[in-house]
């Protein structure tokens, strides 16, 4: 949907309903860039239909490999690779150039990306994923508007993580693949979105293995060949629908994404009052006798996700009581909160670490905790969405206001929620796209 899309909000009391969750962003194109490692054709089922899949397929395109989207099923024919080259037009738009360098490198010996983008909500350096393509034995150069890097075989190798970050994991996965040899990975990130990709890769033929302790060990093959995988449930968009019926006084079904996934969302949620009918593919939230203040201090998994951080603060402004929020993955994912002050929560950013232990930020300026002072009514407001998640934080304040609001930015939202205004109009929400 193009830029100047706006969405009138006029808050229409508790959401009730059902929502059926898409599969999940945060795979979806990571098995897409993981098809690229075969010598024939992938098709990756109930993917979510959403702008990063959009913007991946016509990257993708853009190397000559056959893709499309059709119906939830992504198809994708590596067999016409031709170029290692990923226009420039395509710096900033998403997180995935950065993770083609190893399937290029693998396929072609040489490859040029554009600088990552995504989320403005940190410095999001890159520094691990380079430093593990040159210890695999790539010759990688930052230069100005990107990064080339050129092989003549990547080899394995023993490889730790400083953090367990995601994309740096799903880096090491991909360019471990078809490396000679093996590679152990220490201190990696365990999502289960990066576990599907491993499972794909496993399915493409990759000898690999998840070891306690965080540790991936990678046999990598010469040749593999492409593989159907069904997406998992996407669990920041099943929390966050669950949320939104906590914060409007509701009650939501999300279905499609396995317990197992929001093992951490449910506890957290369960501390706060909230009530639960769990089955096999579906969870129903409400909260009959009210919520309590929490303290949270957001980690890799399993710990309580980044993702899911914005959403539970807006939650906390409509919980009575003080709750607290410490950010330990991204030093600056707390800038959405400006907007919910301005529309009358009463929200303090701290640059200390306030639950949990220190993180790796805690010497550093910057505001990564909050205290939230609830319950605040809200008032309804003109706002802009910066990026995604921080979008869902002003859609669900908007969703509990008093009055009207006005939201603009809405592609952000719409990069990585699946047919978020149809659901929320579903739920009850009275949300139109206007002129
Ligand atoms: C992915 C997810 C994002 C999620 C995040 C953490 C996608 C498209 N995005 O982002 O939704 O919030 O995981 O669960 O899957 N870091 C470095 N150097 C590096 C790489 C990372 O210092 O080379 C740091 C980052 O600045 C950040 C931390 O590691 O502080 C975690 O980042 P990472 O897990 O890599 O996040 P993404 O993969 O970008």
């Amino acid at each position: 949907m193009a830029d100047s899309t706006i969405w009138a909000v006029e808050p229409s009391g508790p959401l009730h309903g059902e929502v059926v969750v898409g599969g999940s962003k945060n795979a979806v194109t990571k098995l897409m860039a993981a098809a690229l490692l075969a010598d024939s054709p992938s098709w990756v089922t109930n993917a979510p239909a959403i702008g990063d899949v959009d913007i991946t397929a016509a990257m993708l395109g853009s190397l000559g490999v056959g893709v499309a989207v059709e119906g939830g099923t992504v198809s994708l024919d590596p067999r016409s690779l031709t170029d290692s080259r990923v226009p420039v037009g395509y710096s900033g738009l998403n997180r995935i150039p950065i993770l083609l360098l190893g399937p290029l490198l693998h396929a072609l010996g040489e490859a040029t990306v554009p600088l990552a983008g995504g989320d403005l909500i940190g410095s999001r350096p890159l520094d691990f994923h380079l430093q593990a393509l040159r210890t695999l034995g790539a010759e990688v150069e930052l230069t100005a508007t990107g990064i080339t890097a050129k092989t003549t075989g990547l080899r394995g190798a023993r490889i730790r993580l400083p953090f367990p970050s995601v994309g740096a994991t799903e880096t090491v996965l991909l360019s471990a693949a078809r490396a000679e040899g093996r590679t152990v990975l220490e201190n990696a990130a365990i999502e289960p979105e990066v576990v599907e990709l491993a499972l794909f890769l496993q399915r493409l033929g990759v000898g690999i293995e998840l070891r306690t302790d965080r540790r991936f060990v990678i046999e990598g093959k010469p040749r593999l060949s492409g593989a159907r995988q069904r997406l998992g449930g996407d669990r920041i968009e099943a929390f966050s629908y669950l949320v939104a019926a906590l914060a409007t006084g509701g009650s939501v079904k999300v279905v499609g994404c396995a317990h197992d996934r929001l093992v951490t969302a449910v506890a957290t949620l369960q501390r706060m009052g909230a009530t639960f009918e769990i089955g096999d593919d579906d969870i129903l939230v409400r909260a009959d006798d009210g919520l309590r203040p929490i303290a949270v201090a957001t980690s890799p998994h399993p710990g309580f996700m980044t993702d899911w951080q914005s959403p539970l603060v807006v939650l906390f402004t409509q919980t009575d009581g003080l709750s607290v929020m410490h950010e330990t993955v991204f030093e600056d994912r707390l800038g959405y909160v400006g907007a919910l002050q301005e529309m009358g929560a009463r929200i303090q950013l701290f640059d200390q670490c306030l639950v949990g232990e220190a993180c790796r930020f805690h010497e550093g300026s910057y505001l990564h905790s909050v205290v939230v002072q609830g319950r605040s009514a809200l008032s309804g407001a003109d706002l802009k969405m910066p990026d995604i998640r921080a979008g869902f934080a002003y859609l669900l304040a908007a969703a509990t206001a008093s009055g009207p609001s006005r939201i603009t930015g809405v592609h952000q939202l719409e990069r990585g929620y699946d047919r978020v205004l149809e659901k929320f109009q579903s739920l009850g929400l009275d949300v139109r796209p206007i002129t």
